[in-house]
């Protein structure tokens, strides 16, 4: 006898499908468009130079010729592939001085790389906690902290984004819950671009005696003095007990990093599922992080970490003598302003987003779509990031067409949300 239900229906039925045949059929889709070359601050794309303001490229680094060296060095020298997991076939010596150095640069006593970002925070979620452990997790966290989470089993405990009398709340009713309790958040939030009040994190987490991690996939390489992250850029380094981050932003390649003490990290290279049965990144991908890595780590690093956050700021700063409503920036304990590489556009409505990257991408300027779930509903946002290799003149052509588009835009669709 056959099911009831056709497991495929859902990809007939799936909601977003219509939207999506609508916006093609707009020529409004703001997904899979085709790079014709590299990630540079300005690409060719679909016929046409377009100013890049969508990438995660934020030191530049992915036309960088050492870094491509390093990717050329480690192909010829291991081939095109590892064909096996870190755990049998699949581990280099360049993975073993990538893991040294990446431990070094972040101050702790450890570090192991995956294959990618999502699956360091699935490899190392699913796998440091389980049933009887309790997880709490800021609304905004990355997709890959919840699947992570979901993987584990654990109970989940959310807090709404960046509210820490809600988080306390989930702190004193999470010692109860009998298990262990780890404290989840992002040190940037990869949409929205703003920071994790580590200051205030860390002292609540050390109040109830709850283990704590930051994924630092947008700040590694820019943020703090030696661009090892917001918990560097806090002073709250080792206060933190577990620290990701992903190759695929400012080390230019594609990866991902959990750093923390041994005795965790050594547990994950004989426990970690996504770790252990997947298989090892390609030798140039490697090749490449730990080019980057050392740039960042040179006396290199420091301008590039500069230029990037003047970069985000300059553009800002036009988005918002131009109208734009942008998200506010945090302040430090000692007052000064926390600038991350990612600025937001607010826009509210889906479709709203939608005609205005179009306009934006006609006037020759490529920026992302941010729509729920990646942002909550009635949140959408156009999600702007800087380069450290972007220059003024650059940026002020896209300033330019950003200007154009909001006339176009509110002529037809009526004023989009204010900054004023
Ligand atoms: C905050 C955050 N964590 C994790 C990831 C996953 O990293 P990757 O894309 O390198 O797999 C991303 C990627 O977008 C991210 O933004």
């Amino acid at each position: 006898m056959a099911p009831k239900v056709d497991v495929f229906a859902k990809a007939r039925e799936f909601e977003r499908m219509d939207q999506l045949r609508a916006a093609r059929e707009l020529g409004a889709l703001p997904y899979f468009h085709v790079l014709e070359g590299p990630t540079l601050p300005v690409v060719q794309m679909e016929g046409q130079p377009r100013i890049m303001l969508g990438s995660n490229n934020y030191l530049g680094l992915t036309g960088d010729d050492r870094v491509k060296q390093g990717a050329l060095e480690a192909l010829q020298r291991y081939g095109t592939g590892l064909t096996g997991s870190r755990f049998l076939n699949g581990t280099i010596d360049l993975h073993v001085e990538l893991e040294r150095e990446l431990a070094e640069w972040m101050g702790t006593e450890d570090a192991i790389v995956f294959t990618t970002g999502h699956q360091a925070n699935l490899g190392a979620l699913g796998t440091i906690l389980g049933k009887q452990d309790t997880v709490i997790a800021d609304s905004g966290d990355h997709a890959s902290i919840l699947d992570g989470c979901m993987l584990s089993g654990a109970k989940l405990r959310a807090f709404r984004h960046n509210r820490l009398d809600l988080l306390e709340k989930q702190l004193s009713r999470a010692v109860e819950d009998g298990g262990g309790v780890l404290v989840v958040v992002d040190g940037v939030y990869s949409m929205e671009g703003d920071v994790a009040p580590l200051h205030e994190i860390t002292e609540l987490c050390e109040r109830y005696g709850v283990r704590l991690m930051v994924d630092e996939a947008h700040a590694l390489g820019v943020l703090g003095e030696r661009g090892a992250g917001t918990c560097e850029l806090f002073g709250v380094e080792p206060q933190v007990d577990l620290r990701m981050a992903t190759f695929s932003k400012s080390l230019a390649s594609c990866g991902g990093v959990i750093a923390g003490p041994s005795e965790v990290v050594e547990y994950l290279r004989i426990a970690s599922r996504p770790f252990i049965f997947t298989a090892s990144a390609v030798p140039a991908a490697v090749g490449a992080t730990l080019a980057a890595v050392r740039i960042c780590r040179s006396e290199e690093g420091a301008q590039l970490f500069s230029r990037v956050l003047e970069n985000a700021a300059y553009l800002r700063r036009g988005l918002a003598e131009l109208g734009f409503e942008l998200r506010p920036t945090a302040q430090l304990p000692d007052g000064s302003e926390v600038v991350t590489p990612v600025v937001p556009v607010v826009v509210g409505d889906d479709w709203k987003a939608v005609f205005l990257w179009k306009a934006l991408y006609e006037a020759g300027v490529f920026v992302n779509v941010a729509i729920h779930p990646a942002v909550p509903p009635g949140g959408a946002l156009l999600r702007t990031s800087v380069m450290a290799t972007h220059d003024a003149a650059v940026l002020d052509r896209a300033l330019e067409a950003f200007a154009q588009a909001k006339r176009g835009f509110e002529a037809e669709h009526g004023p989009l949300p204010s900054g004023a």
